[in-house]
């Protein structure tokens, strides 16, 4: 069984026609990289397979259960859901600008109601392992951008997902620190059998995921890599 099956999935903007009818399946321990042309339609698709947007029509499979139109209108198990099987990584980290790197990484397991000394002792080894020991109380602006995507990391693997989701997160980095956090993030999913659903458009990073994908002319199909 999949971990996520979508199935015949169209997504329209008013006239704009993004995907007309695509499947694609994540199955557990698996990294998938999602390529194409900006405006193709690639943050649209990362947003429905992580349940942050719904498709026109199509079906959406989480272990084999279908999520059914009334699932997605009950907006505190659908939150409750994503907090506990999904950790997102953006472009822009959207950490919180007043908290610590330290309060930001255990925002999941606080809204998932685990106890502050619990939250936070995991938070520290989770940051310690991304080498941010020294950082732990500099807020986002008193961090450098690859400090602050290697904080948001930690905060998608706080709540132990099964899933990560990350949209272009080395996009704002320089090519040094943007392969620094490539590496790490993607020797993590490795190492505790994570499963990983990337968007890039860097082919480079695309083709260290075990399976690469591109979105063209509303279809996505797999690269070949030989
Ligand atoms: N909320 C929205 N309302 C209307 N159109 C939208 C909306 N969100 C996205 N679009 C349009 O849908 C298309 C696909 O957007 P999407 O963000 O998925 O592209 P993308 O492949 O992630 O691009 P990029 O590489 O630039 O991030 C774009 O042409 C965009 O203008
Ligand atoms: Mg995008």
């Amino acid at each position: 069984m999949s971990l996520i099956e979508v199935k015949n999935i169209v997504k329209t903007y008013d006239t704009l026609g993004i995907f007309n009818g695509i499947d694609f399946t994540v199955d557990k321990g698996f990294s998938y990289a999602i390529t194409g042309k900006s405006g193709s339609g690639k943050s649209t698709l990362l947003h429905i397979l992580a349940l942050l947007d719904k498709a026109n029509s199509g079906s959406y499979y989480l272990d084999g259960k279908e999520i059914t139109d009334s699932d997605y209108k009950n907006d505190t198990a659908l939150s409750r859901l994503r907090n506990e099987r999904f950790g997102f990584v953006f472009q822009d980290n959207f950490l919180i600008g007043d908290y610590t790197a330290l309060e930001n990484v255990m925002v999941p397991a606080i809204i998932r109601g685990d106890k502050r000394d619990e939250a936070k002792k995991r938070a520290i080894k989770l940051l310690c392992a991304l080498f941010l020991d020294e950082r732990l109380k500099h807020k986002p602006s008193e961090l450098s951008s690859g400090e602050r995507q290697r904080v948001s990391i930690c905060r998608a693997l706080m709540n132990n997902p099964d899933v990560i989701f990350a949209d272009e997160p080395t996009g704002a980095l320089d090519e040094e620190n943007s392969v620094y956090v490539q590496d790490m993030l993607l020797e993590i999913v490795k190492d505790s059998g994570k499963t990983l659903v990337l968007v890039t458009h860097d082919m480079d990073f695309a083709l260290k995921c075990d399976r690469v994908f591109r979105i063209s002319g509303h279809e996505i199909g797999e690269v070949s890599r030989t």
